[in-house]
């Protein structure tokens, strides 16, 4: 495969992290098989250059980077048209895919697909609005770029088929004081659009896409979390939707938890959580591990006890009911307010802490060391990002608990010889996109009319499984990301059966076991080495 040798030499040869992204999205659009054979072949290593970390400055500087937009723009000016907006930007990708991509898009053109590209359906679109990106905040049109990687990653991971594949940005300005003053700016140069012309822009685009895609799995991402939990709450039970920061991180971090558990041999019932920020993620994965809780037999209440919070006014607690943020509520427990990490950890004694802040450094030593002396082996996430932002390095923490640190971040970081015994000891990365893409592609294939939250808790319990005794040894606390392929079709299937068990959604015709789901979704899996149909159930 001289193509895809020469593609990856020239990657390897650029030194800067956004050259490697810029040169990773020419190529998608000028060879794209040889863009996704290099993607599947080396994910572990190509990923973080389309992908977290590196996206969060493609999307900083989105409007200045030298590459084409892939996705489509809904902007506030396009209320009341949004629905020809979408068709047109469909019509145009379709025609560029059967006449101008020709051999470049070897695969993906409408000779590739087994199908009429003409006729293709939208299986996944992922929706952004720009407002909260990442650990970076209002990014406005730039959150394109967060739209575009993560739906790349639906075809890498799981195999979705990339002509059935959109990302949406929903322009609806921005109140980013740099990006308007800034000249080049290409987004709407103007304040965020709020109240009920935001709902109504949103409420658009949701109804114009369910009836020209009625099966299409919508995923949110990185919305303002004042919204974020709105509109989850609003469309979750509407059609098949989900909020990536809100249920998918949470699925990754209860499977992340899970496996620690398997390192320290600890009992889920007896884990008590802090967490370090109190928004999408956080909530999102306080939630989820008190509904693992209560499988092993402890009531809602006693569950949501377990897990605390702390926000940047400190630990969040019944006495601060009144001033509140809604999604904060539920875990406004009868407990001492403690103003800081540090008098936290010391009142709490949580044998996790998980840092989903934006808070660079905020893990210091004396953090560290807290969680070290009261656990054997501390569970520490920090999660956070882009690496900026992450509450503590991988390097920091093994050196402040003498190597006894469990770990998972949501950046990844380089392995460290562990002193007391040289052994190289490797980080886990909570990376979504174990979970998102199985997860999202199931509930396409299902046509699932909703995605529930108990797909998450299977989701992590399987994945959690998944992941060997030697990787768990080796500090990984997930399967190798270079055989995600591997596992993404084994939580598919998983998911498949569930939501068909559950009524949710069906089966195509002769596949009911679970040998045959593995079958029919490997058999569909989108190859860039080959030509891969598009499953009839879309
Ligand atoms: P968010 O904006 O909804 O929440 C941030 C929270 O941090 C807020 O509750 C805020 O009050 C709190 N906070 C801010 N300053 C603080 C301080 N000084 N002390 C304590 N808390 C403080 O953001 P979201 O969606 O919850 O994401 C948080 C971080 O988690 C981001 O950096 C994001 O990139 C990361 N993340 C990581 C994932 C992963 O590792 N797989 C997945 C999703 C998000």
């Amino acid at each position: 495969m001289p193509a895809l040798r020469t593609a990856l030499d020239a990657f390897r040869a650029i030194a800067d992290p956004l050259e490697r992204y810029v040169f990773l999205r020419h190529l998608q659009r000028r060879d794209t098989s040889t863009f996704y054979r290099a993607l599947v072949a080396k994910p572990l290593e190509l990923m973080p250059f389309v992908y977290t970390p590196t996206v969060g400055e493609a999307c900083e500087r989105y409007h200045e980077l030298p590459t084409e937009v892939n996705g489509v723009y809904i902007t506030a000016d396009d209320a009341g048209r949004v629905g020809a907006k979408l068709r047109e930007h469909w019509t145009t990708k379709m025609a560029w895919l059967r006449e101008g991509a020709g051999a470049s898009a070897r695969g993906v053109s409408a000779r590739g697909t087994g199908a009429n590209a003409g006729e293709a359906p939208v299986a996944v679109a992922v929706v952004t609005d720009g407002e909260r990106i990442l650990g970076l905040g209002d990014l406005g049109a730039g959150g394109m770029g967060i739209s575009e990687g993560k739906i790349l990653l639906y075809t890498v991971c799981a195999g979705v088929h990339p002509t059935t594949c959109l990302p949406v940005c929903l322009d609806v300005g921005t109140n980013n004081e740099r990006l308007l003053k800034d000249p080049n700016y290409k987004g709407l140069r103007r304040e965020r659009l709020k109240g009920e012309a935001y709902d109504a822009l949103v409420d658009e685009f949701m109804r114009e896409l369910r009836a020209w895609q009625p099966r299409c799995l919508v995923q949110f991402e990185d919305f303002g979390n004042a919204n974020a939990f709105r509109i989850l709450e609003k469309y979750r039970t509407t059609g098949p939707c989900f909020n990536d920061d809100i249920q998918g991180t949470a699925a990754i971090t209860l499977a992340a938890l899970l496996s620690s558990l398997r390192v320290t041999r600890g009992e889920l019932a007896d884990q008590k959580i802090l967490f370090y920020g109190a928004g999408e993620a956080g909530v999102g994965i306080g939630e989820l591990i008190a509904m693992a809780m209560e499988k092993t037999g402890m009531t809602h209440k006693q569950a949501m006890e377990r897990c605390y919070f702390m926000d940047s006014k400190g630990l969040v607690c019944k006495s601060r009911l009144s001033g509140l943020q809604p999604h904060k509520v539920a875990f406004a427990h009868d407990v001492e307010y403690q103003p800081d990490l540090l008098s936290a950890i010391d009142a709490i004694k949580p044998t996790a802490l998980i840092g989903v802040s934006t808070i660079g450094g905020a893990f210091n030593e004396d953090v560290v060391k807290a969680m070290a002396a009261l656990n054997e082996r501390p569970i520490i996430f920090p999660l956070s990002n882009p690496t900026s932002k992450a509450e503590c390095t991988f390097e920091q923490a093994m050196r402040w608990t003498d190597g006894k640190v469990v770990f998972a971040s949501g950046s990844p970081f380089d392995p460290v010889t562990r002193q007391r015994d040289g052994v190289k000891v490797f980080p886990a990365q909570a990376n979504n996109a174990y979970v998102f893409p199985a997860l999202g592609y199931a509930a396409a294939l299902t046509g699932a009319s909703q995605v529930t939250d108990d797909l998450f808790l299977a989701a992590a319990e399987a994945l959690s499984k998944l992941t060997t005794d030697s990787e768990i040894d080796a500090g990984h606390l997930f399967p190798d990301m270079n055989a995600i392929r591997d596992v993404s079709v084994a939580l598919t299937a998983e998911i498949c059966e569930m939501i068909v068990a559950q009524g949710l959604g069906s089966a195509p015709r002769d596949v009911s076991t679970h040998a045959e789901w593995l079958a029919y979704i490997k058999a569909h899996m989108y190859d860039p080495n080959v030509t891969t149909a598009i499953p009839s159930k879309l």
